[in-house]
């Protein structure tokens, strides 16, 4: 049987992971949320006491870092649930250090294309259309600007409680790490040239998920569409 894949791709906080989960609810897919498994690697650097710039470091880690995550997109770390400590400040001010490193991304690219082998699947990250699904049925570009991105994840912090920070100071951490996850040597964040661009900063979650759905149907045809949508 063929699988199918969406990808989705782009900058921090542009809705990503929202979309994504709802999507693979709706289809039936396996969500795999890549940024948790970056996430997850940088809390046991900074757990550890080391400098997550330090690729030595990193490479000296890997072997004792087991990162899961199941089917609801929960991330555990060596057996813990990491969910919402890896989604804290500390991790995510560093975590584009700590995922720059080419040993880090060799080792997460594995375990993504392992996790995507046997079923459909919606993925999203940076690479994800250029160097983890490079056949993903559905590639999506998404983009917002860094303000739109700002207010939503402000919103997010504080519904969660994961931290009370103002939007300027968030706008500016996502600008920085904008910077820093197009700039970087290994696999930079970048369009694939078949993807689609989506720009989110002014459409609804429910728009958004809308929008992808309808370029899924589209690639895949009415047929292979109507045969998925009985099966659910
Ligand atoms: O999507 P996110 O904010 O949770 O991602 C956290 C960091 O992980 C982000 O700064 C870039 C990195 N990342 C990556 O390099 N490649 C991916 N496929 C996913 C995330």
């Amino acid at each position: 049987m063929n699988h199918y894949s969406i990808a989705i791709d782009g900058p921090a906080a542009s809705g990503k992971s929202t979309a994504a989960k709802i999507i693979s609810k709706r289809l039936n897919f396996l969500y795999v949320d890549t940024g948790a498994m970056y996430r997850a690697v940088t809390l046991l650097m900074l757990e550890k006491g080391l400098d997550t710039k330090d690729r030595e470091a990193a490479k000296s880690i890997l072997d004792e870092c087991d990162i899961k995550e199941d089917r609801e997109g929960r991330v555990y770390l060596n057996g813990k649930d990491v969910t919402s400590r890896v989604r804290m400040p500390d991790v995510s001010s560093q975590v584009s250090y700590a995922c720059a490193h080419k040993e880090v991304r060799e080792k997460l690219v594995e375990l993504q294309r392992e996790m995507a082998k046997s079923e459909n699947v919606i993925m999203d990250g940076r690479d994800i259309g250029t160097v983890v699904l490079q056949d993903a049925t559905l590639k999506i570009y998404q983009i917002a600007s860094s303000y739109a991105r700002a207010v939503r994840r402000q919103k997010e912090n504080v519904e969660k409680g994961i931290s009370n920070a103002s939007v300027e100071e968030i706008q500016k951490d996502i600008e920085k790490r904008d910077y820093i996850d197009s700039h970087r040597e290994n696999s930079p964040l970048k369009k694939a040239d078949d993807a689609i661009e989506l720009d989110t900063s002014d459409l609804t979650i429910e728009e958004e998920v809308e929008a992808i759905i309808t370029l899924f149907r589209k690639k895949v045809g009415e047929e292979v569409w109507n045969n998925m949508v009985q099966s659910l």
